[in-house]
């Protein structure tokens, strides 16, 4: 029988083969949402509101909740850990010496790839809360970017040690508009403007002397139980064959392609730098598919909501953290936690999809 410790020699092993030398980075850098909030937003303590707040997130790893949207790590954690650097801190964790040379995470729950003048241009200004878009995050950075390496020259060397991922963005751009009662046909026309939002925040950072990028595209929103439950529909031939919303998919699989596009232009024109296409879409559409492939028991119904209630345990009135809410004793058999976010098990799963591949490409190990 392998034991555990045989098996992690194998897998090293394996690793190193590809490559002359242990692979390293000095830090982590992170842009992002909810799928990656490390705890921007709950920095001083969570607002009341915040249903993410609340227990039993976090309950798996942390033991409380840190205003990660999970019941344990995110995918951004993972990685830390794989590559032995600290769990990023929230880069609004600044007062008193907090460390960011190691890694700062900017990501935000609620965060936008527009800015709310795109939003306002659309009627849909009422929708944005958030105040920490994508250019809001990569101000962020550059406010911390003296405390992490001081001068531009001496900058450069340590961001070109670094590993960046920018992303995903553009899930709560499609969440305004569609909650806000827009058509598809309308949300379809902002596509083009979110891509160009990501791609030019991509050369920002590489300007700045990134040289190993990450650029994550969106999650199959039609596979959400939100989704699923707001706008389930008694006709068959609007789901897939795995029970998701097929217009929904659609459009996150046209963000996908459009942002594909975007970085292999990158690439031509950046020709030192590394960019790597995050693909939560087809890993979480698989992990849907056959969660039992992926030591899951359930792809579709959620752990932590309204148990036994609708198709999902999921009811827009009972979210994880409400009261009248409750979880399953079982996060890890789960890969959705509260009907929008994915379970620690199902975010480790990713992490080293990434890092391993089939799911980045390329892969962050080489
Ligand atoms: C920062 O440190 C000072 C002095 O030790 C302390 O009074 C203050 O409460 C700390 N602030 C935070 C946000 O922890
Ligand atoms: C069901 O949906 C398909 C396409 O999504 C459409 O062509 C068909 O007319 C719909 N059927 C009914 C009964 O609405």
């Amino acid at each position: 029988m392998l034991t555990k410790a045989v098996v992690f020699i194998l897998f090293l092993l394996s690793v190193s083969r590809c490559g002359t030398s242990w692979q390293s980075y000095d830090a982590i850098y992170n842009f992002g949402d909810s799928i990656s909030d490390t705890g921007n937003l709950c920095t001083g303590g969570c607002p009341s509101w915040l249903t993410m707040g609340q227990p039993p997130y976090g309950t798996s790893y942390f033991g409380r909740p840190t205003g990660r949207c999970s019941d344990g790590r995110v995918v951004v954690d993972f990685l830390a850990q794989f590559f032995r650097l600290p769990l990023l801190p929230p880069s609004k964790s600044k007062t008193n010496g907090t460390d960011f040379r190691k890694g700062a995470n900017m990501a935000i729950i609620g965060a936008t790839a527009m800015n709310l003048d795109f939003f306002q241009s659309h009627g849909l200004g009422s929708s944005i809360w958030n105040n920490g878009p994508l250019d809001t995050q990569i101000q962020w950075f550059l406010q911390l970017m003296p405390s992490i390496c001081g001068g531009a020259g001496d900058c450069r060397s340590h961001l070109s040690k670094s590993l960046f991922i920018l992303g995903e963005f553009g899930g709560n751009d499609y969440n305004a508009a569609i909650f806000g009662g827009k058509s598809l046909d309308e949300v379809y026309t902002y596509v083009p403007h979110i891509i160009n939002k990501v791609t030019s925040g991509v050369e920002t950072l590489i300007g700045l002397g990134a040289v190993d990028v990450v650029v994550p595209g969106v999650l199959p929103i039609g596979c959400f139980p939100l989704y699923l439950t707001l706008y389930g529909s008694s006709n068959q031939s609007d789901y897939d064959g795995d029970g998701c919303l097929r217009r929904f998919n659609d459009l996150s699989g046209y963000h996908n392609r459009l942002l594909r596009q975007g970085i292999g232009r990158l690439r031509s024109k950046y020709a030192g730098v590394r960019l790597m296409y995050g693909d939560f879409y087809t890993q979480v559409a698989e992990m849907v598919r056959s969660p039992r492939s992926f030591g899951l028991d359930y792809g579709l119904t959620v752990c932590c909501g309204a148990s036994g209630q609708g198709s999902y345990n999921y009811n827009n009135k009972a979210r994880c953290g409400m009261s009248g809410s409750s979880a399953c004793k079982d996060p890890q058999n789960y890969l959705n936690w509260d009907g929008i976010h994915l379970t620690e098990h199902a975010y480790r799963s990713i992490a080293y999809g990434w890092l391993t591949g089939p799911y980045c490409v390329p892969a962050i190990l080489h």
